[in-house]
């Protein structure tokens, strides 16, 4: 008696492990041709499929591609929580200073029928809450960071691009409590994710293709968020802010360098067909987001904080406001977000013949052309990592 049950025990996790044999047999056949792999270092299995991943030829299967962004992880450490690094209480007078520059962060202030309403203060307040609903927008763009790169771990084939995104993960997951730290401090909750930029980063973080991933999120958001950080870290009044975003930023630089790495080795080796489908998806995402930042629809509890009728502001906005002209002149500036990341996608070679007619209404393509091939804000991430290398090694002597 007790033998048959053995033999039907054995029979069962038999006929069991012959499955997970034919599965496993299934999905190696299927791993590595994510759409559009053209280096063996972003090979991609498939989100779904975890075999893959414990092959045993794959372990040994790791190029050199990321080992010198690994080694630098440590210099750049840094700790959202540990006043050594960063001390959220320090002050700052948000009923009397503007956080940042009210020119460059506050459009409505720009429509006269607007700014006439309001008393200094009030302008003040409108301002920066303007500013808290931008900082709302990084803080959801950092959790998108932290889920891509995470979903990054699950797909990526080459155990260095593995460790990489690990480490990416948690650089994200710092930059999320930092921020919320900082809202915290000056405005105690951030404003919810705009439709826009939520159905952006939806799209991209649960997508299960590789190229939407890189470019939508380590091109296109990251060097959103480098612009950003840029021109905020010139136009604060607030130095905590700008000590956040220097960190923020010696981290960021390597995240934006994993995307150009793909681009360079995958864009010239993609056929006309696949070639087209990332440059017309990219420019749709552009497009998308260059609209949304000067949308005044979804500012609506801004406006109602200062008493402001949401309506008011949108027929203001329509009747004194040209869009398409507000965007030329911020495109002038050399650190506008936008035209650096237009200067991103040409450099990449994500931009062509084909769609620069699009971008050429906003910017003088030439002029970006011949420009250096440097990340925006490079300086300043420079600045943060030194001043990171020096607080890192003074915590290890004591
Ligand atoms: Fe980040
Ligand atoms: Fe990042």
């Amino acid at each position: 008696m007790v033998e048959l049950r053995q033999r039907i025990d054995f029979a069962k996790i038999f006929a069991r492990d012959q499955v997970f044999k034919l599965k496993r047999a299934w999905q190696i056949s299927k791993s590595g041709k994510n759409a559009m792999t053209k280096d063996p270092a972003y090979n991609a299995a498939n989100p779904k499929h975890f075999i893959p991943m414990i092959e045993k030829e794959r372990y040994g299967e790791r190029t050199e591609t990321f080992d010198q962004m690994i080694a630098a992880t440590h210099k750049h450490f840094w700790d959202p929580n540990d006043k050594r690094f960063i001390d959220f209480d320090q002050p700052f007078d948000m009923e009397n200073e503007y956080i940042v520059d009210p020119r460059i962060f506050c459009i409505e202030l720009k429509i006269p029928s607007v700014a006439e309403k309001l008393t200094e203060k009030q302008k003040i307040k409108l301002n920066n809450e303007s500013f808290r609903w931008v900082l709302s927008q990084i803080l959801h763009g950092e959790q998108g960071a932290l889920s891509l790169s995470a979903s990054l771990c699950h797909i990526l084939k080459d155990p260095g691009a593995q460790e990489y995104a690990a480490n990416q993960t948690r650089e994200e997951a710092r930059h999320v409590t930092g921020f919320t730290n900082y809202i915290k401090a000056r405005w105690g909750t951030p404003y919810p994710a705009g439709p826009t930029l939520g159905r952006i980063l939806e799209q991209v973080v649960s997508s299960d293709v590789v190229y939407k991933k890189i470019v939508g999120m380590q091109m296109l958001i990251e060097g959103l968020a480098m612009g950003a950080f840029g021109m905020a870290h010139q136009d604060t009044n607030d130095p905590l802010l700008k000590t956040l975003l220097k960190y923020t930023m010696s981290d960021e630089a390597f995240h934006h360098k994993f995307g150009k790495i793909w681009a360079d080795r995958t864009i010239p080796k993609l056929n006309q067909t696949e070639r087209n489908k990332v440059e017309d998806w990219s420019h749709t995402v552009f497009h998308d987001l260059l609209y949304n930042l000067v949308n005044p629809w979804e500012k609506k509890l801004i406006y109602e904080s200062v008493g402001l009728d949401h309506k008011f502001v949108t027929e203001a906005f329509m009747k004194e406001m040209d869009r398409d002209d507000i965007i030329k002149e911020e495109m002038m500036q050399s650190n506008n977000i936008f035209r650096v990341l237009c200067k991103t996608l040409l450099k990449a070679n994500i931009i062509t013949e084909r769609t620069r007619k699009h971008y050429a209404e906003f910017v003088d393509m030439e002029e970006l052309q011949a420009e250096d091939d440097e990340v925006a804000g490079i300086d300043i991430a420079n600045e943060g990592l030194d001043i990171l290398e020096k607080i890192n090694k003074e915590r290890k002597v004591a």
